[in-house]
């Protein structure tokens, strides 16, 4: 894809103390993106907090969760003076936006949309009524959203499957803006889905989630890490028998987060038999801790120096604001005819 010039936005919620498969699913790909298209165009980056009060009503928790997404991302290497970084909440044009977009937007499609279909759908199999816990955040959370990426002339958006109709919602509402006013007002974005990502499984098999409390934390401590990586479930083939490296779920693991070298080495280990899960596991341990001990040395840095993070997220915003204060003027002049 020729990202030559273009704008590309990315959005991250602040629910979750971060593990090793929304890093190698998430987080790498989007820093070596900004590295990439910062050298021609504009790579956005924001941490969605607004997003986030839908689901997290602890205030304490948020404000954790919020300086630890921060932090790991410049941590891994995101660049601010080529990225624009900001927090959501920093940028007040974008409610503006939003109250605009609403205007544009057919309840129709709030209805259909995934995230508030799956909580009716939860509440349906526990018996309860349809909307029960469900606040109108979450329900109008893709005009937030389309708010988020129209407010930037935004080209492009990464995105993990579950967030396309998400960016469809935000290219159906400025196309009919730009319809009715007879213009190109807001510029219509498109989603590209990452191929390089992959999905890493949990140590229990089943895809690494915070939700199933089967993570690798990313930045654990030395013994959290190893306690995680040694409870990675293995079967009880003999340590002699060949075996298929594709049947073996620390295979999967090291896979997504070894280098090149390991995994082979693990590769013909297993195939050729000799080569025990302890062994495996000491192995994958080792190349995580290779991977993220810097990294991790960084985030405690910015995690005990948060006010120099704080400044480099005001920068941000100040640069996010200076973008999307002439996108909502411009909207403006449209519908109120200015
Ligand atoms: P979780 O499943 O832990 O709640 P999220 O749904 O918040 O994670 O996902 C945040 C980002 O990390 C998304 O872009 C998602 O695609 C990516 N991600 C989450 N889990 C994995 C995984 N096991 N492997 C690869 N990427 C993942
Ligand atoms: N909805 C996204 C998620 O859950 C986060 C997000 C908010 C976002 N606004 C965005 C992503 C704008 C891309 C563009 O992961």
């Amino acid at each position: 894809m020729d990202l030559q010039g273009k704008t590309i936005l990315t959005g991250v919620k602040p629910t979750g103390t971060l593990h090793i498969g929304n890093y190698v699913g998430a987080i790498r790909p989007a820093i070596e993106l900004g590295h990439h298209v910062s050298q021609t165009g504009r790579h956005i980056m924001f941490v969605a907090d607004y997003h986030a009060i839908n689901a997290i009503k602890d205030a304490v928790l948020l404000k954790r969760l919020r300086k630890e997404i921060a932090c790991v991302y410049l941590a891994c290497g995101l660049d601010p003076n080529q990225s624009i970084f900001y927090m959501q909440s920093d940028v007040p044009e974008l409610f503006e936006m939003t109250t605009i977009l609403m205007a544009y937007t057919p309840k129709g499609f709030m209805n259909k949309a995934h995230a508030y279909k799956a909580a009716v759908d939860k509440n349906h199999i526990k018996g309860e009524p349809a909307d029960s816990g469900i606040n109108m955040g979450l329900y109008t959370y893709p005009v937030l959203m389309a708010s988020d990426i129209l407010s930037y002339d935004t080209d492009l958006v990464p995105v993990g499957k579950d967030q396309i109709q998400h960016v469809e919602i935000a290219a159906d509402i400025a196309g009919s803006i730009n319809a009715l006013y007879q213009k190109e007002v807001l510029k219509i974005p498109s989603y590209f889905v990452q191929e390089a990502s992959q999905t890493l499984p949990g140590i229990d098999g089943q895809k690494m989630s915070k939700s199933y409390n089967n993570v690798i934390p990313l930045f654990g401590t030395d013994a959290e890490i190893k306690k995680a990586v040694m409870s990675i479930k293995t079967d009880c083939q003999d340590i002699n028998a060949p075996k298929n490296p594709e049947e073996i779920l620390l295979y999967h693991i090291i896979r997504g987060i070894a280098p090149d070298t390991v995994v082979q080495e693990v590769k013909e280990g297993l195939e050729k038999g000799g080569m025990g899960y302890g062994t495996i596991k000491k192995m994958l341990l080792a190349s995580i801790l290779q991977e993220v001990s810097e990294k991790r040395e960084k985030y405690n840095n910015y995690m005990a120096h948060f006010d120099d993070v704080q400044d480099m997220l005001n920068e941000g915003a100040k640069k996010a604001r200076a973008i999307a204060r002439p996108v909502l003027e411009r909207t403006k002049d449209a519908v109120f005819a200015r």
